[in-house]
């Protein structure tokens, strides 16, 4: 049987956002379907009205082009369960499939409120699940089978079973478990640590990101990005009317710089340049698109702050205005990371992505 649905995760309350760029992708290959997106769930479900449809609908849909899917998943209808046997149905259905080698199983269930509360279950099930899978002659193999296998908790007696491909998130539920570093000085370095992951990788490659290389941070009070820049070894040329934490400012590797981000101008091109102005998003991305375009910077990476309603129609259109500044052949990804909230995080040159994919163990 085909996985024909397309199953997303997404943060909660971005279900509207997923839906919409679900069904755009559908649009534009001309694949008739519905999608379900119930507020507050932490998914949209993809249905085409031809399940044969499906297959190459899928594959033809980049995951990285997608702003708010944390994950995306070719699925089968729900399963349903019964309390005191979920074991049997799941391992029934993963063997419609077709596949008999998956690169891991990953439990998982919404990242809302309700999904924490079944992650008890998902520990006592996983090993036995695990046994009957085996025993019904599924293998699990990182190294040679492509695809990962998910169980997708959407309450306590139903589930989701499909499959991800390699291009997919590398991180159960799409989200990357990062740890508060004790000394950066705000919350926010978690994002710049993110973006970094996602668009550069665990390792990135030299040409990327190295130490010596130079970067502005524009509105970089108290300091969090441009400790996560610090700390990779470049010299951070940080622009704020506000405060940085001063032990950043020790040792000459940060110079702080009292200016508006809008006006600021580096006295020579530098390698980077970052920014989480709380500043009209349209705004900032010109300024971006700006920077890129003049070569004052290779690489940005910057924040956008989205108004409460009509999220993705903002992110179309700074999409279209930094394209507009930019006009040259260049890589844009925009993505809804874990630590974003009501905002977005995009990645923005004229050169190749140099992107190593996460090494991280499934
Ligand atoms: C969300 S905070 C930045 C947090 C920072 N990335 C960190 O990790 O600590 C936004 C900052 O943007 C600054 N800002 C807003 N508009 C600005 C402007 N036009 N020029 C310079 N800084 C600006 C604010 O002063 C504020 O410090």
């Amino acid at each position: 049987m085909t996985a024909s649905r397309i199953l997303l995760y997404c943060r909660t309350g971005f279900e509207r956002e997923c839906a919409q760029e679900i069904t755009a992708a559908a649009g534009a290959a001309g694949v008739e379907g519905f999608v379900k997106a119930r507020p507050g769930s932490g998914f949209a479900l993809f249905e085409p009205h031809d399940p044969a449809a499906a297959g190459d609908f899928a594959a033809s849909i980049a995951f990285d082009e997608l702003v708010f899917a944390r994950q995306l998943v070719r699925a089968l209808p729900l399963v349903p369960l019964a309390a005191d046997d979920r074991v049997v149905p799941i391992v029934a259905t993963v063997r419609r499939l077709g596949a008999t080698r998956f690169r891991a199983l990953w439990l998982e269930m919404p990242d809302t409120n309700e999904g924490k509360a079944l992650a008890a279950l998902t520990r006592t099930l996983a090993p036995h699940l695990e046994s009957g899978l085996r025993t019904a002659g599924i293998a699990f193999d990182e190294a040679q089978a492509k695809e990962r296998l998910h169980v997708f908790f959407v309450g306590s007696l139903a589930c989701h079973v499909g499959t991800s491909a390699a291009g997919g998130s590398p991180w159960p539920m799409g989200i990357p478990r990062l740890r508060m570093p004790p000394s950066a000085p705000s919350r926010s370095t978690l994002k710049l640590a993110e973006a970094l992951l996602v668009f550069l990788g665990e390792d990135p490659d030299a040409r990327a990101l190295a130490p010596g290389m130079t970067a502005v941070d524009l509105g970089a009070a108290p300091g969090g990005w441009t400790w996560q820049l610090a700390r990779r070894g470049l010299m951070v040329t940080a622009v704020d009317n506000g405060a940085i934490d001063a032990a950043l400012l020790e040792g000459g590797q940060v110079r702080h710089r009292r200016d508006d981000g809008f006006h600021f101008e580096p006295a020579q091109p530098v390698d980077w340049m970052v920014c989480d102005m709380v500043e009209s998003p349209s705004r900032v991305a010109r300024l971006a698109g700006r920077w890129v375009a003049r070569g004052w910077c290779r690489r940005s990476i910057f924040n956008l702050k989205l108004p409460m309603k009509k999220r993705r129609d903002e992110v179309l259109r700074c999409r279209a205005s930094i394209e507009d500044e930019i006009g040259a052949p260049h890589t844009l990804r925009i993505k809804h990371l874990y630590h974003d909230r009501e905002e977005v995080t995009a990645y923005l040159s004229k050169e190749p992505l140099h992107w190593k994919r996460p090494r991280r163990k499934s």
